[in-house]
């Protein structure tokens, strides 16, 4: 579902009267809370990202959810090594199945082995047991 979002930085120009120069952003419905669970499998979900169809993944860790592209920053490849199963055994880190990668959950950031980065996080809310991904400028969710 989605659900045009009207961004404070719109509002503001709304007040100005440019709002037709500032991109909206929107909430997409993506899953019910408790389908995120700490630790555990991630929901997948799709993604436009600069006009190209990525894979991306939500997560709960330490309680918050956390939503990325599935990209691994090492080699541009998916990163689950299972379906949907992107922590290690501890729950502590996202790893990738190709070289090995770890990625802090919380973050996306690098914590060792070949990524040469963070992973491209994805804005989540979360409201009335439900999460939400957000579009930005680059990020658009997919036509059907
Ligand atoms: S592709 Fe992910 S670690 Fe190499």
């Amino acid at each position: 579902m989605k659900e045009r979002i009207i961004p404070v930085a719109v509002q503001s120009a709304a007040v100005q009267g440019s709002a037709s120069e500032v991109p909206s952003a929107e909430r997409i419905s993506l899953c019910a809370s408790a389908d995120l669970v700490d630790g555990a499998l991630a929901v997948p979900f799709d993604v436009v990202l600069a006009g190209q169809s990525c894979r991306a993944f939500a997560i709960r860790f330490q309680g918050t959810a956390h939503a990325y592209l599935n990209r691994c920053t090492h080699v541009a490849m998916e990163m689950d090594w299972q379906p949907n199963q992107f922590f290690d055994d501890s729950g502590q880190w996202l790893l990738c199945s190709t070289h090995g990668a770890a990625y802090q959950p919380g973050t996306g950031a690098c914590g060792g082995g070949p990524c040469t980065g963070g992973l491209v996080k994805i804005n989540l809310t979360e409201s009335d047991g439900l999460v939400y991904w957000h579009t930005a400028y680059n990020l658009k969710a997919p036509e059907f």
